[in-house]
């Protein structure tokens, strides 16, 4: 079978009979999918830059290929990290949520003060942060990085804005953790555009309520999409629904990568450019 499209995988019978898969990050390939494939599946196409729904050993042992779609999604991804950064900064939910509410206001010299983003701090972890903080630069704010191997205690320890864009792995779930939360400055904000799991959402929700730090701003989340419960009652959190990649244009840009993909193995017989093999162990 070449195609099929819009397979409920998970009311089917699996992959059954499938040589290629598009997946969207939130569908799970795990070993039982790739076994139900019975041997015939030779590509699973990720709709999306992460690959944290892919048990890539499996995949690997299986001989199938895993392919993903970089870089196109990195402008628009840092589109939407700079939008949070200011969305919480200058209160603009906050104050949508005011107004929404029909609470009386007026213009008033301390009203609803917020920060600027001119002259702070962005401290940037991961690939995507390097758009971020070219965006950022723009806006008078300067940048310190950590990559996979550096330490991340500096960069808590001395950033206005901590800002996340670091695949999901084994050794990125709960970097932010009770313990880094607690080297961050209590004025620094913490904004996660990659992956919900690489915060602990309640170590968070407890930093926040005990003034830790002063605020978050999240796309994503580790149950997502539920949404711990004390995150959705306070005013110094913005919260989106997964929206980083969310364009017209990103989207079609991904979906033509992951079908090239597709066709490189399935049509020409050769390894597809944006594949993606498990980290050395
Ligand atoms: C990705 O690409 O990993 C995003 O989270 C979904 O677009």
């Amino acid at each position: 079978m070449w195609f099929e499209v819009q397979r409920d995988f998970e009311t089917t019978d699996g992959a059954a009979g499938v040589d290629g898969v598009l997946a969207t990050v939130t569908f799970e390939v795990d070993e039982p999918f790739l076994d139900s494939a019975g041997g015939g599946l030779r590509i699973v196409a990720n709709y999306g830059v992460g690959v944290n729904n892919i048990n890539l050993a499996a995949a690997e042992r299986r001989g199938i290929v895993v392919a993903n779609t970089p870089d196109v999604l990195t402008v628009t991804t840092a589109e939407l990290t700079i939008t949070l950064i200011l969305s919480l900064l200058r209160r603009v939910a906050e104050g949508d949520r005011l107004i929404r509410r029909r609470e009386s206001w007026k213009f008033q010299l301390e009203f609803m003060l917020g920060e600027s983003l001119s002259g702070k701090t962005l401290g940037v972890v991961g690939r995507i942060g390097r758009e971020v903080a070219r965006l950022g630069a723009a806006f008078g704010a300067t940048t310190i990085f950590a990559g996979k191997s550096d330490p991340i205690e500096p960069l808590l320890a001395a950033a206005d804005v901590v800002t996340l864009h670091c695949p999901l792995t084994s050794q990125t779930r709960h970097l932010i953790d009770a313990e880094a939360l607690a080297r961050m400055k209590p004025t620094a904000v913490l904004v996660n555009t990659a992956r919900g799991g690489i915060v602990d959402e309640a170590a968070l929700v407890g930093a926040l309520e005990s003034g830790a730090i002063a605020g978050a701003a999240l796309d994503v989340h580790e149950y997502e999409p539920t949404i711990a419960e004390g995150l959705l009652v306070m005013e110094n959190v913005v919260l989106t629904p997964h929206l980083g990649s969310a364009t017209l244009a990103t989207r079609e840009a991904m979906g033509m990568l992951a079908v090239d993909a597709l066709r490189a193995v399935l049509l020409d017989g050769r390894l597809p450019e944006n594949r993606v093999v498990p980290a050395p162990a």
